[in-house]
């Protein structure tokens, strides 16, 4: 067991609580924090962020998130500014949620925005507080920012440093805070496990496994869950190369898989692969600090777990390509999502927009839809074409490419889709769709690892 640092400071029970950073962790996790009980100040130097969620508004999609932040507004217990002093004044408890996006041009995290949330932080805090990290930094940086802190703060080690990863995924942001599968606690003092212990009780209390830890293994756990369900997703996408190759269902594959508890079937879904803006930087930022520390060659396989990802993308465009008749110059495809998986509005790294991207780097014409990300991935990139709805986006298509599995585009009836486009040719890139009913009604279906238009796809059961 590690040891802890033994104070006699007393334990703030309903602690005021501050996150530094609302984006899409910080504002999820102030939210719910009030939900809790909490007095929550949210903070961020964006000024139009604050004004939105002051007014009740969500700067992002995310299902349930609105109508919990219009009611803990309606509290009084929420409130936001951008005034830092404000801040060090009202926390017991200071979360920090700011992004580490992957840096520009290298694999390493970048890591401004952290520091310069701590630092400001750290300055003006003169009592007895907690920080928390929570977001997703290289392992060794909490212990860099402990020196920091003893260097730079005006009450030196009165002003502790904890580590507490998140979890959450997009979609499922309130439950996955509110229900985490687990709380991981970093700490290097006993105060530090029973101030987080006191803030985390009603779901402590409710059977919510802990695991108490020192800061770098908590920095650790989160990178190494990260790099794992990509490891999982590119393990059974490599075998989609193999089925392609050999006329094999990859999809039939991974159920059979799946049956094996010691395997699972989660995250062992076939088809354009991983994106967002978690899986991919971390695994590149895991790589990168893994180098520095002198052990990358324990985790060089991430390499080929990225690479595998890429190369779903690349299939998809052959794929649609062939559909095309082997060239995709002037050909009209249909790109049905944008966003990196079905209810987000995210379109950091998707898979779905790089592969439009491509397709009109081609000579494609491209007209992408998209239910809620079409606004960000225009921004992205104002060059490709974006429809207002499925329909138009079908409309005349030479060929459809399902890039983002919406429920709006699974459950479809591919007789309806039929009668928009021009040719009825589909690629299935989130090998989701019913081939046998599509190809029932007269389509020519193709999907990444499972059997050609030619082979018989044997019933689903
Ligand atoms: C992920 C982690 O799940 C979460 O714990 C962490 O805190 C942040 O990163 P998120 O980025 O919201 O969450 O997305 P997730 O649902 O994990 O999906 C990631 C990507 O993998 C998506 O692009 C999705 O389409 C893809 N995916 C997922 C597959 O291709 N196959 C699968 O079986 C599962």
């Amino acid at each position: 067991m590690f040891e802890l640092q033994h104070t006699d400071h007393p334990i703030v029970q309903r602690p005021r609580i501050t996150v530094v950073g609302v984006g899409y962790l910080g504002a999820t996790h102030a939210v719910c924090m009030a939900k809790l009980g909490f007095d929550v100040l949210g903070v961020d130097v964006d000024e139009a962020k604050i004004a939105e969620l002051r007014s009740g508004r969500v700067p992002f999609f995310e299902p349930g998130l609105p109508e919990q932040l219009g009611e803990m507004l309606a509290t009084g217990r929420l409130t936001f500014t951008t005034d830092l002093d404000e801040a060090a004044r009202f926390g017991d408890v200071h979360f920090i949620c700011v992004g580490t996006p992957q840096a520009e041009g290298s694999d390493a995290a970048d890591l401004t925005f952290v520091d310069a949330a701590f630092d400001a932080l750290v300055r003006r805090i003169d009592r007895k507080a907690l920080l928390v990290g929570k977001s997703t930094v290289p392992v060794g940086t909490a212990e860099r920012l402990t020196r920091m802190i003893a260097g730079r703060s005006p009450i030196g080690d009165e002003l502790e440093l904890a580590w507490n990863p998140e979890f959450l995924r997009e979609g499922f942001a309130v439950e996955d805070t509110l229900h985490p599968d687990r709380l991981v606690f970093g700490v290097a003092s006993e105060w530090a496990a029973g101030q987080l212990r006191a803030l985390y009780r009603p779901l402590l209390e409710r059977g919510t496994p802990l695991v108490v830890t020192d800061l770098a293994t908590a920095e650790l756990v989160k990178v190494a869950a990260n790099s794992f369900l990509a490891t999982k997703i590119s393990y059974i996408n490599a075998m989609a190369e193999v089925c392609e190759a050999t006329g094999a269902d990859v999809n039939r594959l991974a159920e059979a898989l799946a049956f094996d508890d010691r395997i699972g079937g989660r995250f062992l879904k076939p088809g354009l692969g991983f994106g967002g803006g978690c899986l991919p930087k971390d695994i590149r930022a895991f790589m990168h600090r893994a180098d520095e520390l002198g052990v990358g060659q324990a985790v060089e396989f991430l390499r080929e777990v990225d690479d595998i990802n890429t190369r779903r993308r690349v299939r998809t465009v052959d794929l649609i390509r062939e559909s095309a008749g082997g060239d995709l110059r002037g050909a009209r495809v249909a790109a049905l999502g944008a966003a990196f998986k079905p209810n987000s509005d995210d379109v950091r790294d998707a898979p779905a927009l790089d592969v439009a991207r491509m397709l009109y780097l081609e000579g494609a014409e491209v007209r992408i839809y998209d239910p809620e990300a079409n606004e960000n991935a225009h921004r992205a990139y104002p060059d490709l074409e974006f429809a207002d709805s499925m329909d138009e986006a079908l409309q005349d298509a030479d060929v459809v490419a399902l890039l983002t599995e919406w429920d709006e585009f699974t459950d479809a009836d591919p007789e309806a889709v039929g009668a928009r486009v021009g040719a009825r040719r589909i690629v299935d890139g989130r090998d989701a769709l019913d081939a046998d009913a599509y190809r029932a009604a007269g389509w020519e279906v193709r999907a990444l690892g499972r059997p050609g238009r030619r082979a018989r796809v044997p019933a689903r059961s």
